[in-house]
């Protein structure tokens, strides 16, 4: 968890009808490579965890016989079902919940994925019990962009947030003084897992983003979350407009990065032989 900050229901509230358009997509062909490096087929199960709308699950669900979007966030999760039903997708489900709620009674999972949403848990406690979600080769999967130097809009944007929200980083209902943690490798080796086998897919291409595109991008994250603004939203959103004008913004694309866990096998067996012990 971030130094200093309580997780609270409000950290995603309202980004969800923001967040396709708004936020960049993964590089083409990333749930291939995703599920080629796992060894994913039919019969496996990926649990997404802090799921969103959905992206992730819907594309790894043709790699896999189940995929589950895990979510606290209910618009985020009617986004992620509406999605689904579109696109006619049906080895999918939907679970309301937080990471620090699990295991569930989910069961276990071939790929246990975070994409863009690892820093937002009780990091220590939920790599914990992923690893005794994962059966041997199982895998905990954390999923991110690879960003260059962002285009200058970007600042004059975070610029405009500051002028109204403050200048600290807004999350929920706190701030988040040292923003969120990084050196997953150094929480999931105290968990138990290995050394990580990193995955970067190239993206390459560079899009021509609106002036509605960076709305929904700047209304689709949680330091800009439209409830944040109180009944100062409309005067945010004319000042947001009025700072992007007609503008087209290219952008370069960002690479996907995917990072793979395996449980290292003396702990695998230690975890396991605690739980048999339990049942006994
Ligand atoms: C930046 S979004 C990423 C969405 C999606 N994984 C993607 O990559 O497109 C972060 C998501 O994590 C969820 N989230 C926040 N705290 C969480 C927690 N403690 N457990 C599970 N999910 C959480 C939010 O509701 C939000 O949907």
């Amino acid at each position: 968890m971030a130094d200093g900050w309580r997780w609270d229901e409000t950290l995603f509230e309202g980004t969800a009808a923001h967040y396709e358009r708004g936020r960049l997509p993964y590089a083409p062909g990333y749930a291939g490579t995703l599920a080629a490096a796992l060894g994913l087929d039919g019969r496996s199960r990926l649990l997404d965890v802090g799921c969103g709308p959905g992206i992730v699950t819907l594309a790894t669900a043709p790699f896999v016989g189940e995929a589950i979007g895990l979510d606290p966030d209910p618009g985020m999760l009617a986004e992620a079902r509406r999605r689904a039903e579109r696109r006619g997708v049906r080895n999918v489900r939907w679970v309301a919940g937080r990471a620090e709620d699990l295991p569930g009674d989910l069961g276990v999972f071939q790929a246990v994925v975070f994409a863009q949403s690892f820093h937002w848990t009780d990091r220590d406690r939920v790599a914990a019990t992923v690893l005794r979600m994962l059966p041997p080769g199982g895998a905990f999967v954390h999923i991110g962009e690879v960003q260059g130097p962002p285009p200058p809009v970007y600042g004059e944007i975070g610029e405009l947030v500051r002028r109204y929200l403050g200048p600290v980083r807004r999350a929920g209902r706190g701030v988040l003084v040292n923003g969120t943690p990084g050196r997953e490798d150094l929480v999931l080796a105290r968990a138990g897992f290995g050394a990580a086998e990193r995955v970067v897919v190239p993206a390459g291409e560079t899009v021509t983003r609106t002036a509605d595109d960076l709305v929904a991008w700047t209304f689709s994250r949680s330091d800009a979350a439209p409830h944040l603004f109180g009944d100062r939203l409309a005067a945010f959103e004319h000042d947001l407009r009025a700072l992007l004008g007609e503008g087209a913004f290219p952008e370069r694309l960002p690479a996907t990065e995917i990072r793979i866990w395996r449980p290292m096998p003396h702990t695998y067996a230690h975890v396991h032989t605690e739980e048999a012990d339990d049942a006994q």
